[in-house]
């Protein structure tokens, strides 16, 4: 696997393979470990400060496919207001862990926890019930129909009284008027709701997606790869974008494998490795080169 961890001349970001070796990690300091623990948990460098609870939690998750475990007793917290990066070299169980989360798939053992209060989802639309919103790589948007569709896809708003009650007539004006409000909130800089979404740039409809979710999440937004396809420029929109909602007051769970992104915008970084948690560390206690060669199981944190 390559991990995007340096920028080439022309400013894009290269794919280098990682060489965990030559990469040895800057020890943390130990003034910087606060709480560290180690067990099943793995090591933790990013302790919760005091009173603070935890928005989303999972303890002991496991998952098997077949003679395949993807999730090996993993753990998971996410704080109120945090970006929270998730990163692991291929098949860790970062997309296994994020399905548990949304509600697509069910773990075979463990807990998790929403505010406090255990839940357990019986499929990604009771996560989305809990205020679980999720950004898919893929399919994020439906190319066809225009942006205020696409913002209410599945949640269209009716008109009041018989009209919608009855004859299901939808409030195009009210959902249009809500979709421009919307996108002005998160600076989205779009000439017209009505336009088609497959006439977008991709930055552009990533940002549609990423403002659907901020619209409807009430707790967490969850986003797997959101600029794995997206150019320098549509990037840094989307990056921006992601702070913004973070910044409304939303916890967001960024999955990625681009360090330079991981870096400039997460709070906090979960590694993940072999189906678990082996490091939550606050980004700046940590390196690029140091990050990688955790996930890589070059080296371990103590
Ligand atoms: N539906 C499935 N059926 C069988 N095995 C699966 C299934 N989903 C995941 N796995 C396996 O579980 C392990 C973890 O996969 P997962 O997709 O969670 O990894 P990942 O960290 O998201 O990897 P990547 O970076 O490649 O997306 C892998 O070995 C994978 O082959
Ligand atoms: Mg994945």
């Amino acid at each position: 696997m390559s991990y995007y961890t340096s920028k080439q001349s022309d400013g894009r970001f290269a794919a280098s393979s990682s060489s965990p070796s030559s990469s040895a990690a800057t020890p943390l300091a130990s003034s910087t470990i606060s709480g560290a623990s180690q067990g099943s948990t793995g090591t933790v460098h990013a302790g919760r400060p005091p009173g603070v609870e935890p928005v989303l939690a999972a303890h002991g998750l496991i998952k098997r496919y077949g003679h395949v475990t993807a999730l090996d007793g993993a753990d998971f917290e996410l704080l109120p207001g945090e970006i929270l990066a998730v990163i692991g070299d291929n098949g860790a169980g970062k997309s296994s862990l994020i399905k548990v989360l949304s509600g697509a798939v069910r773990p075979d053992q463990g807990e998790m926890f929403l505010d406090g209060k255990e839940v357990s989802f019986r499929g990604p639309l009771d996560a989305r019930a809990h205020g679980i919103e999720t950004v898919y790589q893929d399919l994020a948007v439906a190319p066809a129909m225009t942006i205020t569709e696409n913002l209410f896809l599945g949640r269209e708003l009716y008109r009041p009284g018989f009209l919608g009650r009855t004859l299901r007539l939808l409030d195009k004006r009210r959902m249009l008027a809500e979709a421009n409000a919307h996108m002005a909130s998160l600076k989205i800089g779009i000439r017209s709701m009505k336009q088609a979404v497959e006439t977008l740039s991709g930055g552009q409809r990533q940002g549609v997606a990423v403002a659907r979710s901020a619209a409807f999440a009430r707790h967490v937004v969850i986003m797997d790869e959101p600029t794995a396809a997206l150019g320098v420029k549509e990037s840094n929109m989307v990056l921006e974008l992601i702070g913004r909602v973070r910044d409304k007051g939303l916890p967001v769970i960024l999955i990625s494998h681009n360090m330079p992104h991981v870096f400039e915008i997460a709070d906090r970084i979960h590694i993940q490795r072999l189906g678990r948690r082996v490091a939550l560390v606050n980004r700046r206690d940590i390196d690029m080169n140091h990050a990688v060669a955790v996930m890589t199981g070059a080296t371990t944190l103590q």
